[in-house]
């Protein structure tokens, strides 16, 4: 970042976000500008917006199942925001690293796809596929701009080891790659469905989540008031007992989970569970 950007220079920032970015972004003396995640992803008019505003130098995005909202950026957002970035010059980071984990098994095309100004620089990453310990990931951009990160990169440690990149290359050619996409996927959605009826069973009508198509990061809203609900679960709670049964090892994950809302909701009774 220091290497593409100076301190002081203002950036667009997806919010929420990942929660590690913005730190980064600050420490590095960046102005950070928040761009709020709708359910179609972020509005290229809030980007005109901040760019007449503070010349933004840089947008930092993740378009295909955003952490931590989930979204997917319409088709009709990313052609008006590369139009915008096209006419204002401003450069896109890309941050990519859940697109392969679309649940259906068709991820939808990166941002970069369709980048025809050669604006954006495309990150993905092993860490949410494979394995973050290996630290590998890659890029594509101008040819400039990645010659650049990785004269950085070089003076700041020597480069990377060649080890977990040997790993990681003969993870990627090898047979076993898709395998483990595949599970990984249907293992996600196991998950997130897991999720889903949990949630349903002990806090019914308290906590609300469009699920996302993939990634690993569903984030729901939780009602102001639990104690409000507590008839509506009452009422619901031997329809969802049943259903519940028919779903092994979810019950006891899912009180967890809504213990610690509660406390962090103030808490409530636990009316309707037996
Ligand atoms: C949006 C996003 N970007 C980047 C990362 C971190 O990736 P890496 O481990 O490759 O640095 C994460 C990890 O959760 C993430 O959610």
């Amino acid at each position: 970042m220091q290497c593409l950007l100076n301190h002081g220079d203002a950036v667009g920032v997806e919010t929420p976000s990942y929660c590690f970015s913005l730190p980064l972004l600050q420490s590095a003396g960046l102005r950070v500008y928040p761009l709020p995640v709708g359910p179609e992803g972020i509005d290229p008019a809030d980007v005109e917006r901040l760019h007449r505003r503070h010349r933004l130098k840089m947008l930092f995005m993740n378009p295909n199942f955003q952490n931590p909202t989930g979204t997917v950026l319409s088709a009709e957002r990313r052609a008006a925001l590369l139009r915008i970035a096209e006419k204002a010059g401003i450069p896109i980071v890309e941050d990519d690293p859940f697109s392969l984990t679309a649940f259906d098994g068709r991820p939808p095309l990166p941002l970069k796809a369709e980048d025809a100004g050669g604006r954006i620089l495309y990150v993905g990453s092993l860490s949410k596929i494979a394995a973050s310990g290996l630290r590998v990931g890659w890029l594509a951009g101008p040819q400039e701009i990645v010659s650049r990160l990785a004269d950085a990169r070089q003076q700041m440690d020597f480069g990377m080891s060649v080890i977990p990149q040997w790993l990681a290359a003969k993870l990627i050619e090898g047979a076993a790659f898709d395998r483990q996409i595949g599970r990984l996927r249907d293992r996600l959605a196991a998950r997130l469905d897991e999720l889903r009826v949990s949630l349903d069973y002990h806090l019914p009508g308290l906590v609300s989540f469009e699920p996302p198509g993939g990634g690993a990061e569903p984030v729901g809203e939780v009602a102001r008031r639990f104690g409000s609900a507590a008839a509506s679960r009452a009422r619901t709670r031997d329809v969802r007992r049943r259903r519940l049964r028919a779903r092994a090892g979810v019950r006891r994950g899912g009180a967890e989970f809504a213990a610690m809302l509660r406390k962090a909701g103030g808490g409530a009774d636990r009316a309707g569970e037996s």
